[in-house]
Protein backbone atom coordinates (compact mmCIF):
# COMPACT_ATOMS: atom_id res chain seq x y z
CA UNK A 1 0.00 0.00 0.00
CA UNK A 2 1.39 3.53 -1.49
CA UNK A 3 2.09 5.94 1.96
CA UNK A 4 -0.51 9.01 1.52
CA UNK A 5 2.34 10.90 2.02
CA UNK A 6 3.84 10.08 -1.13
CA UNK A 7 1.28 10.85 -2.66
CA UNK A 8 1.03 13.95 -1.41
CA UNK A 9 4.45 14.54 -1.90
CA UNK A 10 4.49 14.01 -5.58
CA UNK A 11 1.18 15.62 -6.22
CA UNK A 12 2.86 19.10 -4.46
CA UNK A 13 5.42 18.91 -6.90
CA UNK A 14 3.56 18.10 -10.32
CA UNK A 15 1.10 20.85 -9.35
CA UNK A 16 4.11 23.82 -9.01
CA UNK A 17 4.82 22.71 -12.81
CA UNK A 18 1.74 23.25 -13.84
CA UNK A 19 1.11 26.30 -15.57
CA UNK A 20 -1.81 26.04 -18.69
CA UNK A 21 -4.97 25.60 -17.49
CA UNK A 22 -4.72 22.51 -19.76
CA UNK A 23 -2.10 20.58 -17.43
CA UNK A 24 -4.66 21.40 -14.28
CA UNK A 25 -7.62 19.67 -15.88
CA UNK A 26 -4.93 17.01 -16.67
CA UNK A 27 -3.38 16.96 -13.48
CA UNK A 28 -6.88 16.79 -11.45
CA UNK A 29 -7.67 13.61 -13.90
CA UNK A 30 -4.84 12.10 -13.03
CA UNK A 31 -5.99 12.04 -9.27
CA UNK A 32 -9.54 12.96 -9.33
CA UNK A 33 -11.48 11.40 -12.07
CA UNK A 34 -13.30 8.00 -11.60
CA UNK A 35 -9.72 6.39 -12.48
CA UNK A 36 -7.73 8.92 -11.05
CA UNK A 37 -4.86 7.84 -8.20
CA UNK A 38 -6.97 8.96 -5.39
CA UNK A 39 -10.00 7.19 -6.14
CA UNK A 40 -8.27 3.97 -6.73
CA UNK A 41 -6.87 4.64 -2.93
CA UNK A 42 -9.96 4.73 -1.47
CA UNK A 43 -11.73 2.10 -3.82
CA UNK A 44 -8.62 -0.47 -2.43
CA UNK A 45 -9.50 0.53 1.75
CA UNK A 46 -11.60 -2.26 1.84
CA UNK A 47 -8.73 -4.93 1.35
CA UNK A 48 -7.23 -3.11 4.31
CA UNK A 49 -7.57 -4.09 8.17
CA UNK A 50 -10.61 -1.35 10.40
CA UNK A 51 -7.26 0.21 12.07
CA UNK A 52 -5.55 0.67 9.14
CA UNK A 53 -8.83 1.63 6.97
CA UNK A 54 -9.71 4.32 9.12
CA UNK A 55 -6.40 5.79 9.38
CA UNK A 56 -5.74 6.22 5.58
CA UNK A 57 -9.48 6.65 4.65
CA UNK A 58 -9.01 9.60 6.69
CA UNK A 59 -5.33 11.00 5.59
CA UNK A 60 -6.78 10.15 1.54
CA UNK A 61 -9.98 11.79 2.25
CA UNK A 62 -7.97 15.48 3.37
CA UNK A 63 -5.43 14.96 0.86
CA UNK A 64 -8.27 14.85 -1.43
CA UNK A 65 -10.22 17.87 -0.25
CA UNK A 66 -6.28 19.47 -0.33
CA UNK A 67 -5.87 19.03 -4.07
CA UNK A 68 -9.15 20.44 -4.84
CA UNK A 69 -8.29 23.27 -2.83
CA UNK A 70 -5.04 23.47 -4.35
CA UNK A 71 -6.64 22.54 -8.00
CA UNK A 72 -9.49 25.50 -7.01
CA UNK A 73 -6.78 27.89 -6.24
CA UNK A 74 -4.31 27.44 -9.25
CA UNK A 75 -7.09 27.71 -11.58
CA UNK A 76 -8.17 31.04 -10.63
CA UNK A 77 -4.61 32.00 -10.66
CA UNK A 78 -3.77 30.68 -14.18
CA UNK A 79 -7.55 32.16 -15.40
CA UNK A 80 -6.42 35.71 -14.11
CA UNK A 81 -2.83 35.31 -15.38
CA UNK A 82 -4.55 34.41 -19.20
CA UNK A 83 -6.99 37.69 -18.87
CA UNK A 84 -3.81 39.84 -17.78
CA UNK A 85 -2.15 38.61 -20.22
CA UNK A 86 -4.78 39.39 -23.39
CA UNK A 87 -5.36 42.99 -21.61
CA UNK A 88 -1.73 43.65 -22.18
CA UNK A 89 -1.98 42.39 -25.83
CA UNK A 90 -5.13 44.44 -26.59
CA UNK A 91 -4.03 47.69 -24.65
CA UNK A 92 -4.33 50.73 -26.87
CA UNK A 93 -3.15 54.15 -25.86
CA UNK A 94 -5.56 56.20 -25.78
CA UNK A 95 -3.50 59.16 -24.44
CA UNK A 96 -1.32 59.45 -27.79
CA UNK A 97 -3.41 62.08 -30.46
CA UNK A 98 -5.35 61.10 -33.27
CA UNK A 99 -5.09 61.06 -36.81
CA UNK A 100 -6.05 64.11 -37.83
CA UNK A 101 -8.53 63.64 -40.69
CA UNK A 102 -8.60 65.29 -43.88
CA UNK A 103 -11.71 67.63 -43.88
CA UNK A 104 -12.83 69.04 -47.51
CA UNK A 105 -13.67 72.39 -47.83
CA UNK A 106 -16.28 74.30 -49.71
CA UNK A 107 -15.26 75.35 -53.22
CA UNK A 108 -14.54 78.81 -53.96
CA UNK A 109 -17.24 79.21 -56.48
CA UNK A 110 -19.87 78.42 -53.00
CA UNK A 111 -18.31 80.50 -50.87
CA UNK A 112 -18.85 83.62 -53.66
CA UNK A 113 -22.05 82.68 -53.57
CA UNK A 114 -23.08 82.66 -49.78
CA UNK A 115 -21.43 85.82 -49.60
CA UNK A 116 -23.24 87.49 -52.19
CA UNK A 117 -26.56 86.00 -51.07
CA UNK A 118 -25.45 87.15 -47.48
CA UNK A 119 -25.22 90.78 -49.31
CA UNK A 120 -28.69 90.62 -50.97
CA UNK A 121 -30.59 89.12 -48.19
CA UNK A 122 -29.29 91.99 -46.01
CA UNK A 123 -31.28 94.21 -48.52
CA UNK A 124 -34.60 92.21 -48.24
CA UNK A 125 -34.24 89.97 -51.01
CA UNK A 126 -35.20 86.05 -50.92
CA UNK A 127 -32.72 83.17 -52.52
CA UNK A 128 -34.86 81.58 -54.62
CA UNK A 129 -33.74 78.24 -57.24
CA UNK A 130 -34.94 77.00 -60.67
CA UNK A 131 -34.21 73.81 -62.77
CA UNK A 132 -30.95 73.28 -64.97
CA UNK A 133 -33.12 71.53 -66.99
CA UNK A 134 -35.71 73.93 -69.05
CA UNK A 135 -38.04 74.24 -71.79
CA UNK A 136 -37.58 77.20 -74.35
CA UNK A 137 -40.30 78.85 -73.02
CA UNK A 138 -38.69 80.03 -70.17
CA UNK A 139 -35.11 79.93 -71.53
CA UNK A 140 -36.59 82.19 -74.49
CA UNK A 141 -39.84 82.90 -75.34
CA UNK A 142 -41.37 84.22 -71.95
CA UNK A 143 -38.10 86.43 -71.99
CA UNK A 144 -39.14 88.48 -75.31
CA UNK A 145 -36.63 86.06 -77.15
CA UNK A 146 -38.96 85.00 -79.90
CA UNK A 147 -38.18 81.64 -82.44
CA UNK A 148 -36.31 84.31 -85.32
CA UNK A 149 -35.47 86.50 -83.22
CA UNK A 150 -31.53 87.22 -83.38
CA UNK A 151 -30.83 87.25 -80.10
CA UNK A 152 -30.71 83.58 -79.83
CA UNK A 153 -27.21 83.37 -81.11
CA UNK A 154 -26.73 85.27 -78.19
CA UNK A 155 -26.90 81.70 -76.44
CA UNK A 156 -25.53 78.76 -77.70
CA UNK A 157 -27.67 76.51 -76.92
CA UNK A 158 -27.01 72.52 -75.58
CA UNK A 159 -30.51 70.79 -76.85
CA UNK A 160 -31.91 68.02 -74.97
CA UNK A 161 -32.98 64.56 -76.87
CA UNK A 162 -36.71 62.90 -75.69
CA UNK A 163 -37.15 59.40 -76.46
CA UNK A 164 -34.11 58.77 -78.59
CA UNK A 165 -35.11 61.42 -80.85
CA UNK A 166 -33.73 65.13 -81.55
CA UNK A 167 -36.08 67.08 -79.55
CA UNK A 168 -35.69 70.32 -82.59
CA UNK A 169 -37.26 67.49 -84.57
CA UNK A 170 -39.78 66.40 -82.45
CA UNK A 171 -43.72 67.08 -82.82
CA UNK A 172 -44.11 68.59 -79.67
CA UNK A 173 -44.53 72.49 -79.20
CA UNK A 174 -42.55 74.27 -80.28
CA UNK A 175 -41.48 75.98 -77.57
CA UNK A 176 -42.01 72.83 -75.35
CA UNK A 177 -38.54 71.64 -76.44
CA UNK A 178 -35.83 70.85 -73.58
CA UNK A 179 -32.69 72.26 -72.95
CA UNK A 180 -29.58 73.23 -70.66
CA UNK A 181 -30.95 76.84 -69.54
CA UNK A 182 -27.70 79.19 -70.96
CA UNK A 183 -28.71 81.42 -68.46
CA UNK A 184 -30.42 82.11 -64.86
CA UNK A 185 -33.05 84.87 -66.19
CA UNK A 186 -36.15 81.60 -66.78
CA UNK A 187 -36.28 81.71 -62.87
CA UNK A 188 -37.44 85.49 -63.10
CA UNK A 189 -40.64 83.39 -65.61
CA UNK A 190 -40.59 81.07 -62.85
CA UNK A 191 -40.89 82.80 -59.67
CA UNK A 192 -43.25 86.27 -61.64
CA UNK A 193 -45.61 82.72 -62.64
CA UNK A 194 -46.17 81.87 -58.84
CA UNK A 195 -45.68 85.18 -56.62
CA UNK A 196 -47.37 88.64 -56.85
CA UNK A 197 -45.49 91.36 -56.46
CA UNK A 198 -43.47 93.34 -54.91
CA UNK A 199 -41.05 91.38 -55.56
CA UNK A 200 -37.25 90.95 -54.74
CA UNK A 201 -35.10 87.85 -55.21
CA UNK A 202 -32.03 86.53 -56.57
CA UNK A 203 -31.44 83.00 -58.19
CA UNK A 204 -27.74 81.27 -58.13
CA UNK A 205 -27.31 78.69 -60.32
CA UNK A 206 -25.47 76.48 -62.97
CA UNK A 207 -25.63 77.70 -66.55
CA UNK A 208 -24.48 75.52 -69.92
CA UNK A 209 -23.27 77.32 -72.88
CA UNK A 210 -22.06 75.15 -75.95
CA UNK A 211 -18.88 76.82 -76.66
CA UNK A 212 -15.77 76.09 -77.23
CA UNK A 213 -13.32 76.21 -73.53
CA UNK A 214 -10.85 78.80 -73.26
CA UNK A 215 -9.24 81.07 -69.89
CA UNK A 216 -12.29 82.73 -69.95
CA UNK A 217 -15.10 80.32 -71.30
CA UNK A 218 -16.49 76.94 -70.06
CA UNK A 219 -19.37 75.00 -70.78
CA UNK A 220 -21.06 75.21 -67.39
CA UNK A 221 -21.15 78.07 -65.04
CA UNK A 222 -22.78 80.22 -63.02
CA UNK A 223 -24.71 83.55 -62.82
CA UNK A 224 -26.48 84.91 -59.89
CA UNK A 225 -29.58 85.95 -61.25
CA UNK A 226 -31.24 89.35 -59.48
CA UNK A 227 -35.63 90.91 -59.95
CA UNK A 228 -37.17 93.80 -58.25
CA UNK A 229 -40.53 94.53 -58.83
CA UNK A 230 -42.74 96.84 -56.75
CA UNK A 231 -44.67 100.48 -57.50
CA UNK A 232 -42.23 103.30 -58.89
CA UNK A 233 -39.09 101.40 -59.37
CA UNK A 234 -36.52 103.78 -61.14
CA UNK A 235 -32.96 103.41 -62.90
CA UNK A 236 -32.06 105.22 -59.56
CA UNK A 237 -33.38 102.68 -57.60
CA UNK A 238 -31.38 100.09 -60.04
CA UNK A 239 -28.12 101.53 -59.32
CA UNK A 240 -28.40 102.39 -55.81
CA UNK A 241 -28.81 98.88 -55.07
CA UNK A 242 -26.13 97.44 -57.63
CA UNK A 243 -23.60 99.84 -55.80
CA UNK A 244 -24.35 98.56 -52.82
CA UNK A 245 -24.02 95.28 -53.70
CA UNK A 246 -20.64 96.56 -55.42
CA UNK A 247 -19.29 98.41 -52.50
CA UNK A 248 -20.00 95.64 -49.62
CA UNK A 249 -18.15 92.40 -52.33
CA UNK A 250 -15.29 94.36 -53.60
CA UNK A 251 -14.95 97.38 -50.63
CA UNK A 252 -15.95 100.70 -49.92
CA UNK A 253 -14.04 102.37 -52.64
CA UNK A 254 -15.54 100.69 -55.53
CA UNK A 255 -16.88 102.17 -58.18
CA UNK A 256 -19.41 101.36 -60.97
CA UNK A 257 -20.32 102.56 -64.27
CA UNK A 258 -23.70 101.97 -66.58
CA UNK A 259 -22.91 101.21 -70.26
CA UNK A 260 -25.82 100.99 -72.16
CA UNK A 261 -25.83 97.70 -74.14
CA UNK A 262 -28.94 95.54 -74.99
CA UNK A 263 -31.09 93.01 -73.93
CA UNK A 264 -34.43 91.48 -74.71
CA UNK A 265 -35.49 90.99 -72.09
CA UNK A 266 -34.83 94.50 -70.28
CA UNK A 267 -35.30 98.19 -71.61
CA UNK A 268 -33.45 100.26 -71.34
CA UNK A 269 -30.25 98.06 -70.84
CA UNK A 270 -27.16 97.93 -69.17
CA UNK A 271 -23.49 96.19 -68.58
CA UNK A 272 -22.48 97.10 -65.41
CA UNK A 273 -18.69 97.94 -65.34
CA UNK A 274 -16.66 97.81 -61.86
CA UNK A 275 -13.59 100.00 -61.52
CA UNK A 276 -10.39 98.08 -62.19
CA UNK A 277 -8.84 97.22 -58.63
CA UNK A 278 -5.91 96.18 -59.91
CA UNK A 279 -4.91 99.64 -62.03
CA UNK A 280 -7.70 101.81 -60.50
CA UNK A 281 -9.01 102.22 -64.08
CA UNK A 282 -5.75 103.51 -65.43
CA UNK A 283 -6.04 100.26 -67.74
CA UNK A 284 -3.59 97.12 -67.16
CA UNK A 285 -3.58 93.76 -68.44
CA UNK A 286 -6.23 92.42 -66.37
CA UNK A 287 -8.94 94.67 -67.46
CA UNK A 288 -7.54 94.39 -71.13
CA UNK A 289 -6.59 98.15 -70.98
CA UNK A 290 -9.94 99.78 -70.68
CA UNK A 291 -9.54 100.12 -66.78
CA UNK A 292 -13.11 98.89 -66.45
CA UNK A 293 -14.22 95.16 -65.67
CA UNK A 294 -17.81 94.17 -67.26
CA UNK A 295 -19.43 92.33 -64.24
CA UNK A 296 -23.11 91.77 -65.26
CA UNK A 297 -25.46 92.48 -67.73
CA UNK A 298 -29.04 94.34 -66.40
CA UNK A 299 -31.52 96.60 -67.26
CA UNK A 300 -35.45 97.79 -66.51
CA UNK A 301 -37.78 94.66 -67.31
CA UNK A 302 -39.21 94.84 -70.24
CA UNK A 303 -42.67 95.04 -70.34
CA UNK A 304 -43.44 92.08 -72.37
CA UNK A 305 -41.57 89.60 -70.03
CA UNK A 306 -44.27 90.88 -67.41
CA UNK A 307 -47.20 90.49 -69.90
CA UNK A 308 -45.87 86.75 -70.47
CA UNK A 309 -46.78 86.32 -66.40
CA UNK A 310 -49.75 87.89 -66.25
CA UNK A 311 -48.62 91.15 -64.40
CA UNK A 312 -49.83 94.79 -65.33
CA UNK A 313 -46.83 96.64 -66.33
CA UNK A 314 -48.58 99.67 -65.61
CA UNK A 315 -48.74 99.46 -62.42
CA UNK A 316 -45.80 97.68 -61.60
CA UNK A 317 -42.02 97.94 -63.01
CA UNK A 318 -38.53 96.61 -61.57
CA UNK A 319 -34.95 96.02 -62.49
CA UNK A 320 -33.20 92.56 -63.18
CA UNK A 321 -29.72 91.81 -63.64
CA UNK A 322 -27.33 88.90 -64.20
CA UNK A 323 -23.65 88.67 -62.02
CA UNK A 324 -21.20 86.27 -63.57
CA UNK A 325 -20.20 84.62 -60.37
CA UNK A 326 -17.03 83.03 -62.13
CA UNK A 327 -16.14 86.50 -62.63
CA UNK A 328 -16.62 87.76 -59.39
CA UNK A 329 -14.69 84.62 -57.54
CA UNK A 330 -11.97 85.37 -60.08
CA UNK A 331 -12.02 89.01 -59.73
CA UNK A 332 -11.92 88.56 -55.83
CA UNK A 333 -9.47 85.81 -55.73
CA UNK A 334 -7.40 87.18 -58.46
CA UNK A 335 -7.69 83.74 -60.55
CA UNK A 336 -6.40 84.17 -64.69
CA UNK A 337 -8.30 80.85 -65.44
CA UNK A 338 -12.30 79.64 -65.54
CA UNK A 339 -11.48 76.06 -65.92
CA UNK A 340 -9.70 75.79 -62.72
CA UNK A 341 -12.63 75.93 -60.99
CA UNK A 342 -14.07 72.57 -62.83
CA UNK A 343 -10.82 70.95 -63.25
CA UNK A 344 -10.89 69.13 -59.41
CA UNK A 345 -7.24 70.20 -59.30
CA UNK A 346 -6.04 70.17 -55.39
CA UNK A 347 -3.19 72.23 -55.75
CA UNK A 348 -5.66 75.10 -56.80
CA UNK A 349 -8.37 73.94 -54.72
CA UNK A 350 -6.53 73.52 -51.40
CA UNK A 351 -5.70 76.89 -51.42
CA UNK A 352 -9.42 78.29 -50.10
N1 LIG B 1 -29.25 86.54 -68.94
C1 LIG B 1 -28.19 87.43 -69.43
C2 LIG B 1 -27.02 86.60 -69.94
O1 LIG B 1 -26.91 85.45 -69.66
C3 LIG B 1 -27.74 88.31 -68.32
C4 LIG B 1 -28.77 89.29 -67.93
C5 LIG B 1 -28.88 90.50 -68.61
C6 LIG B 1 -29.66 89.04 -66.93
C7 LIG B 1 -29.82 91.43 -68.28
C8 LIG B 1 -30.65 89.95 -66.58
C9 LIG B 1 -30.71 91.15 -67.27
O2 LIG B 1 -31.52 89.71 -65.60
O3 LIG B 1 -31.66 92.05 -66.92
O4 LIG B 1 -26.21 87.13 -70.64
Amino acid sequence: MVEIKDVKKIAEEEIRLVNTIEKLENFENKYLSKKGILTRILRSLKKLNPEERKKVGKEANELKEFLKKEIDFRRKQLKERDVEEKEKKEWIDITIPAKKIERGHIHPITLIRTQIEDIFQKMGFSIVEGPEIENEWYNFDALNIPKEHPARDMWDTFWLRQNGLKMQNSKLKMNQRLLLRTHTSPVQIRYMEKHKPPIRIIAPGRIFRYEATDASHEINFYQVEGLMIDRNISIANFKFIMEEFFKEFFGKETKIRLRPSFFPFTEPSFEIDVKCSICNGKGCSVCSYRGWIEMAGAGMVHPNVLKAVKINSEEWQGFAFGLGLDRLTMMKYKINDIRLFYSGDLRFLKQF
